[in-house]
C-alpha cells in the first residue's frame, strides 16, 4: 500500500493533503504516516514469527514520545544508546526486559539507571565496561545482564559514517578476544550472560551480509557451548536499508524497493533457527524512515554561473543526511506541475555551502510559494536535527487516514532562552 501518493495532482499523506498540512502547521514539517508505521511494525513481527523473538525498535532513528508509545503498544521493545533514550522508552511504556543498550560509552549513571530499571542486556563493547559494569553491579547486590557484541569485521560496502562492523570500528569486541571476554564474564559475581549482540551497519541492502553475520555468530555460539558456556539470546542488529530513490513512483519511473523483512528474516533464520535462542532485531531506519517526510516552502530562486538554486526553508539542520553522508532523497512538489524539468541544486537558508537537500537534481519548475516533500525522511531526520544558526527545530505531525495530530510542536524562540 502507498502511504504517501498523488491524487488529484496533489501529494497526499494517507488521506491529508499536503498542502492543508502547511496551511495548518507551517513548515518545515515533518509528516509520518501513522500506518505505515504500525503496517512495517507487523512486518517484522509476522516475518520472524516462527522463532522466539523480539524486535527492539532503535531509538536513535526517530524517538518522539507518540511513536514509541505506538510502537510499545504493538508490542515492540527498545535498542538504545544513552540515559535518555532509556527514560524516553520507560515513558513510552516500552517493557524493560524488552530493552537492550548498546554504546561504546556508558557513564556509571547510565548504567546505575538501566540496572534500576531493569533492562534485558547491555551489549558490553569492551573489556574495561565490562569490568565497571561488574563492579557497579556487585556494588548494588545484584547481577547485570549482558550479551557481548561481536565485531564480525563485515564490510557492507556503505557511506563509511554507517559502517560498523569493520574490525577498523570503533565498535564491539573482535571475534578472536571475544572467547576470553565470554570466559572472563562467565567468572564474574557482578554479571550474568545471557546472549551475543551484534550490528554491522546501516541501511544494508544487500541480504548477503546479514548472512553472513548469522553464519559468524551461529558459529561463535557452538564455539562457547564447546567453552560451557549457553546463551539465551542473539541479537543480530538492525540495519535493513529503506527505499531513497523514487520512493514515490510517478509516472514513467521505475522504483528499487529495499528487501522486506520477510526475506531477511528467512535469510538469517535459515542459519540461526537451529540453535533454538530467542532473535532480537534492531530495526531503526526500516520501520520508520519511508514512513516520513519532510515538507518546505520554496523562499526564492537564483542563478549564477549558469547554475540554478531553488532555495528551501528547510537547511541541514533540519535535514542533515544530505551534508553528512551525500545522502540521496527523493524530491517531489506537493503539486504536480505541467512545466517542464530543469535541472537545479536544492538548497537551505543555512551559511554553509554543505547546506543542500539535493545537487544536480532534475525536477519541474519550482517558483517561490510552491511547496516540495523530501521523501523517506522519518529516520534520522528529526532525530539529527540542531538549532544550527539558531533556527527552532521542525515540527512533526501524524497522519492516520483522514485524521492529523501534531505530535511535537514547533520550537519557538523563546525556548532557546531556557
Ligand atoms: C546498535 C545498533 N542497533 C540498531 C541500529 C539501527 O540501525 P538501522 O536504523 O539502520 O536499522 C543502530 C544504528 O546505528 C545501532 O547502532
Amino acid at each position: 500500500m502507498d502511504f504517501f501518493k498523488y491524487m488529484n495532482d496533489k501529494l497526499y499523506c494517507e488521506n491529508v493533503s499536503i498542502n492543508d498540512l502547511v496551511e495548518q502547521y507551517g513548515t518545515p514539517l515533518y509528516v509520518y504516516s501513522k500506518n505505515a508505521i504500525i503496517n512495517k511494525f507487523r512486518k517484522y513481527d509476522e516475518a520472524f514469527k516462527s522463532v522466539s523473538h523480539t524486535i527492539c525498535y532503535a531509538l536513535k532513528a526517530n524517538s518522539n514520545l507518540h511513536l514509541l508509545k505506538l510502537l510499545a503498544n504493538l508490542g515492540s521493545g527498545a535498542d538504545i544508546v544513552s540515559g535518555g533514550e532509556l527514560f524516553l522508552a520507560m515513558k513510552a511504556g516500552i517493557k524493560p526486559e524488552k530493552i537492550v543498550y548498546a554504546s561504546v560509552g556508558k557513564t556509571d549513571k547510565e548504567i546505575w539507571a538501566a540496572m534500576d530499571s531493569g533492562i534485558k542486556a547491555f551489549n558490553i563493547e569492551s573489556w574495561q565496561e565490562l569490568e565497571v559494569i561488574n563492579e557497579i553491579a556487585i556494588g548494588m547486590h545484584r547481577r547485570a545482564p549482558i550479551a557481548i557484541r561481536l565485531n564480525p569485521d563485515i564490510d557492507i560496502h556503505g557511506h563509511p559514517y554507517i559502517s560498523t562492523g569493520k574490525s577498523i570500528n570503533k565498535f564491539g569486541i573482535n571475534i578472536e578476544q571475544a572467547i576470553d571476554v565470554f570466559l572472563k564474564a562467565a567468572r564474574m559475581k557482578g554479571v550474568r550472560i545471557d546472549g551475543i549482540h551484534c550490528h554491522i551497519g546501516s541501511q544494508i541492502v544487500n541480504l548477503d551480509y546479514f548472512a553472513a553475520a548469522a553464519e559468524k555468530m551461529a558459529a561463535f555460539v557452538q564455539e562457547l557451548e564447546k567453552h560451557g558456556i549457553q546463551v539465551n539470546h542473539i541479537d543480530i542488529g538492525g540495519g535493513l536499508g529503506a527505499s531513497y530513490e523514487n520512493f514515490l513512483i510517478t509516472e514513467g519511473q521505475e522504483t528499487s524497493r529495499t528487501p522486506e523483512p520477510e526475506q531477511l528474516a528467512e535469510r538469517v533464520l535459515g542459519i540461526l533457527s537451529p540453535l533454538d535462542k530467542e532473535i532480537f532485531f534492531e530495526p531503526g531506519r526500516s520501520i520508520i524512515g519511508e514512513a516520513g517526510a519532510l515538507i518546505s516552502e520554496v523562499l526564492f530562486r537564483k542563478e549564477s554561473n549558469g547554475k540554478k538554486y531553488v532555495i528551501v526553508d528547510a537547511g541541514m539542520n533540519d535535514l542533515i543526511r544530505p551534508s553528512l553522508y551525500n545522502a540521496y532523497h527523493q524530491i517531489v512538489p506537493s503539486e504536480k506541475k505541467k512545466s517542464s524539468n530543469e535541472v537545479v541544486d536544492i538548497v537551505g537558508p543555512i551559511c554553509e555551502t554543505g547546506d543542500f537537500l539535493a545537487k544536480d537534481r532534475e525536477l519541474p519548475h519550482l517558483d517561490r510559494g510552491d511547496f516540495i516533500a523530501v521523501m523517506t525522511a522519518g529516520a534520522y531526520g528529526y532525530s539529527l536535527s540542531s538549532n544550527y544558526n539558531s533556527r527552532p527545530r521542525a515540527a512533526e505531525v501524524w497522519i492516520d487516514d483522514d485524521r492529523h495530530q501534531l505530535i511535537r510542536a514547533r520550537e519557538r524562540y523563546e525556548d532557546f532562552l531556557s
